[in-house]
């Protein structure tokens, strides 16, 4: 992808949420976590090498968003980023609490964003540049909605995340896939009235005191696609029930002093992993890397 549409990707996160010295342009506020991956023993039908064996794994919980103030009230989706094992063929991941993602092209991306942009006169989006993103941009809802029907969770690690894009596995990269982390101790909601009256940083808050009586674990799984299932288009939600494989166990152990440095860039990926068939993937790693270059030179 050219540079200039990068630069354009960030420029549209930058124009919405503001620029923030130092932070991501997206997932601004996060915080950094410590833990181990333990391979599944019964994955035998898809070996990735270097997840037949236990690795470190150090990754960052954060919330959607450029604005590193915004409330953990606020009704947009939680991220897991990972980086599994430590070389070079580790894998590195970003994942999302919503089934599916938001816009399906770069300009959908930019668009999505530009309608949410503030407005001074109201404090915040306009109703009615929403509804008319909305009105042009069906295949955008069933991200919406399931932010709007689904109670947030109560804790980061009560919650389950997506990666949206298929990836191939297998030899011939036959095998398409989304990867999901499913939560062991399963997902947990609030109520309205109890997200109204949590704190503005109860993520962090319940993440510590969580992380200080035990570990949080997560199965990552490969969701397999239907023979109907759009592969190529991260929006489009896969409707019923899906074959599964476990790949094995993420256990998230302590908080971490450091790694606000590094970047979860998903095209990183070890042997036996093919990247996926989408458009918005092949945007990821430019974008990603400029939203880097930006918070480093601040
Ligand atoms: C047009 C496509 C996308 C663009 C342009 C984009 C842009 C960005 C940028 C600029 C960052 C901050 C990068 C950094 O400074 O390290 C980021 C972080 C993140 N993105 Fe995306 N993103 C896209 C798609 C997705 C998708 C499809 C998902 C998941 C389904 C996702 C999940 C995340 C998560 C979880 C983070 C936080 C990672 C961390 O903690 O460092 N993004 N994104």
């Amino acid at each position: 992808m050219p540079t200039l549409q990068a630069t354009a990707l960030i420029d549209a996160l930058n124009y919405t949420f503001g620029r923030h010295s130092g932070a991501r342009a997206s997932h601004a506020k996060g915080i950094n976590v410590r833990g181990a991956f333990t391979p599944a023993t019964d994955a035998a039908a898809i070996v990735i090498p270097a997840l037949q064996h236990p690795q470190p794994v150090h990754a960052r919980f954060s919330i959607g968003g450029g604005k590193p103030s915004i409330s953990d009230k606020s009704p947009t989706v939680r991220g897991f980023g990972l980086e599994i094992g430590n070389g070079p063929e580790s894998w590195r991941l970003a994942l999302i609490s919503a089934p599916v993602f938001f816009a399906n092209s770069a300009e959908q991306f930019r668009a999505f964003l530009a309608a949410r942009k503030p407005d001074p006169e109201i404090g915040g989006p306009n109703p009615e540049r929403v509804k008319a993103f909305n009105a042009a941009n069906p295949n955008t809802m069933p991200h919406q909605l399931f932010l709007a029907e689904t109670p947030p969770c109560r804790c980061y690690s009560s919650e389950r995340y997506h990666s949206g894009h298929a990836y191939r596995f297998g030899s011939k990269a036959e095998v398409f896939a989304r990867l999901m982390l499913e939560p062991e101790a399963g997902r947990v909601g609030l109520s309205v009235a109890e997200n109204d009256a949590a704190s503005d940083n109860f993520l962090a808050d319940q993440l510590e005191q969580t992380l200080s009586v035990g570990e949080a674990r997560w199965t990552l799984k490969l969701i397999h696609a239907n023979p109907e299932d759009n592969t190529q288009d991260p929006t489009a939600p896969w409707i019923g029930s899906h074959d599964e494989t476990p790949l094995g166990t993420i256990a998230i152990r302590s908080l971490s002093a450091t790694g606000d440095d590094k970047v979860f860039d998903p095209s990183v990926f070890p042997n036996g992993i093919s990247a996926p068939n989408d458009a918005v993937f092949a945007l990821r790693n430019p974008a990603y890397a400029e939203s880097y270059k930006r918070r480093a030179k601040q």
